[in-house]
């Protein structure tokens, strides 16, 4: 069996149409978001990465101005369907800040707020337990088992940046969403996030945005450029950088726009 055909697609994305007010910023985006594999997001500011991305778990939703049409069918599922709740959808699909944006609450609160408050867990072992694991595997544990009542904001922007992502997988998403999650931080804290990404998406579909392209040819299978809200090209990885089909992305990715 050949590479492409084990994959399952998780999130097909199909005709995806997005406007904010009379701006037509999505155009007809079609895509397929492969299960357990991690697909880049590049493309120049302003093209609609991070719209797209906030369109997997219905936060644009929460714009007023905003128009979308075209689906997002996730196992199935249209998550646009008139009876699918955009809670669960966000349930399901978890989503990563560029900036690490901790609650003002202590490290052990941040991870298990939101399980509690949907009731996956009640307070005790089963909690801790839900806790020691999603940071054990966001790669976190060892440093933060001896404080887990310090505020989480108390932590390096690095380990913030991996307690938001504890706190992602808490609640068992299917589907990680990350918007340049290493933009505001250091090589080394980068290189930590980049190894957890390669680890997680053993269980996780991740779909991530960046403006490294060193970065996106690192981690991701596969990669997709985005230019003035259309889908230029899609493929993986390797053949996006190194033998692309479309001059603009050659472009891009040389260097010479964006
Ligand atoms: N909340 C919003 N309200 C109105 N227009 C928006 C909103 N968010 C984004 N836009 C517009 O949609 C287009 C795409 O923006 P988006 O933020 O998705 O780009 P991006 O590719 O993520 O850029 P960057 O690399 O700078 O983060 C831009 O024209 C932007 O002005
Ligand atoms: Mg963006």
């Amino acid at each position: 069996m050949s590479k492409k055909e084990k994959n399952n697609i998780k999130v097909d994305v199909n005709e995806l149409n997005l406007w904010y007010g009379e701006n037509h910023a999505l155009h007809g985006i079609t895509v397929p978001l492969y299960e357990n594999k991690i697909t880049a997001l590049i493309g120049p500011s302003g093209c609609g990465k991070s719209t797209f991305l906030r369109c997997l778990n219905r936060m644009n939703d929460l714009i007023s101005i905003v128009k979308i049409d075209g689906s997002v069918v996730i196992d199935m599922k249209n998550v646009y369907d008139k009876d699918v709740d955009e809670v669960s959808v966000r349930k399901r699909v978890g989503m990563v800040f560029q900036q690490p944006n901790p609650f003002p609450k202590s490290i052990y609160d941040n991870v298990s707020y939101a399980p509690l408050k949907h009731g996956h867990v009640k307070k005790g072992k089963a909690c801790d337990e839900l806790v020691e694991k999603s940071l054990r595997d966001a790669g976190l544990w060892e440093e933060v088992k001896d404080k887990l009542n310090d505020p989480g904001t108390s932590l390096s922007g690095g380990q913030q940046q991996r307690l938001c992502i504890a706190r992602t997988i808490a609640v068992k998403p299917e589907v990680i969403l990350m918007d340049e999650p290493t933009s505001a931080l250091d090589p080394i804290s980068t290189e930590k996030i980049e190894a957890l990404m390669l680890e997680l998406k053993k269980k996780y579909t991740i779909i991530t945005v960046t403006h490294n392209m060193q970065q996106a040819a690192r981690v991701a299978d596969y990669t997709a450029f985005f230019h003035l809200g259309k889908l230029i090209e899609y493929d993986e990885t390797e053949t996006i950088f190194v033998n692309p089909k479309q001059k603009k992305t050659e472009d891009y990715i040389t260097g010479r726009f964006g």
